[in-house]
């Protein structure tokens, strides 16, 4: 290739990657807080060689085809949801990641929003700051106890086996796990138990999601699901918001069916101002944060930057979701 690869960087990311990508290729960075509007990217890939994407970032067909140089969609998350793989494959672009590096954030934070739902926490906040706060109230805020109970995790890939290590080790839970795939390493280390679907709803104590977001999975959390879970139950969702139909979860916590719930991902993101979901007070809301601690960010951010520079430069990439592209990869 003669020069440097153009790229364009959707937004912009850690240094720890960034600096990398501007050495290496002739960069354009968007420079604004809030991604570039479809139309404005379309036009932006279409003398490019290389694409960071954000999850933000819709990369279907149309996109696709607007960028007849492009090689690779670099994309700064382990979920590729935003991107149309097979529409990327089949002409013969290659598609990154970055799983690893934020499997311990994640899970932390899945840990977080279950003992903030669980415990009233946010709820606990609010109340002492509006002046509510008399006294010690023996029947006032009373919660979940989580030692010893029962974890159901819904994906037992790597953030949900860093969630059941956590339950285990540290709060003794029992853990049951739905997921098409046996995950021995989880059974032998945690005890773990693969259940179907059903009964890890009927059985657990908390259910914390950790699955892709596909046609199958998309609204797998409805008003059937939670009808199913104990009313003391409280749902985690660190994944994608989509997984659950957000009225029904609205619906269920409003009317007691479950009993609370920790978000760090809605359906859309964010959420509209006036939804109801927002007014109830046994929902804890977290703006997608899971991965973003510094050290996570710069790992990924580095992830990101070698899987684009591989990309341009024909490469294998280091986190590659779509490796079946090889034989037809644009040169
Ligand atoms: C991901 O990587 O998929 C998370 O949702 C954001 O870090």
């Amino acid at each position: 290739m003669a020069g440097k690869p153009k790229v364009f960087v959707s937004r912009r990311i850690p240094d720890a990657g960034l600096n990398r990508i501007r050495e290496q290729c002739d960069a354009e960075i968007w420079p604004e807080p809030l991604p570039p509007p479809y139309a404005t990217l379309k036009d932006k890939v279409r003398a490019c060689d290389g694409l960071v994407s954000l999850l933000t970032d819709k990369i279907d067909p149309e996109l696709l085809d607007a960028a007849p140089r492009l090689k690779v969609v670099s994309n700064f998350a382990v979920g590729f949801n935003n991107i149309d793989v097979p529409a990327a494959t089949s002409r013969g672009i290659a598609v990154g990641n970055t799983p690893g590096v934020l499997t311990d954030a994640t899970a932390d934070m899945a840990f977080a929003l279950l003992i903030s739902a669980a415990r009233r926490v946010v709820e606990g906040h609010a109340y002492s700051l509006s002046g509510a706060w008399k006294t010690w109230e023996p029947l006032g805020h009373l919660g979940q106890d989580l030692f010893g109970r029962t974890i159901g995790i819904v994906g037992m890939g790597r953030i949900g086996q860093a969630m059941a290590k956590r339950c285990r080790f540290g709060w003794d839970m029992q853990v049951l796990y739905y997921d098409v795939y046996k995950n021995e390493k989880a059974e032998k280390e945690f005890g773990a138990r693969q259940v179907d679907f059903d009964t890890l709803l009927r059985d657990s104590d908390f259910v914390s999601i950790h699955t892709d977001l596909n046609e199958k999975t998309r609204g797998m959390f409805n008003a059937a699901a939670f009808r199913q879970m104990k009313r003391t139950a409280v749902l985690i969702n660190s994944a994608r918001g989509p997984l659950v139909d957000q009225k029904a979860l609205t619906e269920a916590l409003r009317d007691g069916v479950i009993f609370a719930a920790g978000l760090d991902v809605t359906d859309p993101e964010p959420p509209a101002p006036d939804d109801p979901l927002l007014k109830l007070p046994n929902v804890v809301v977290a703006p997608h944060i899971a991965s973003a601690t510094v050290g996570t960010r710069n790992a990924m951010a580095e992830i990101c930057a070698n899987n684009l520079i591989a990309g341009v430069s024909g490469e294998k990439l280091p986190a590659w979701v779509n490796p079946e592209v090889e034989p037809k990869r644009r040169r």
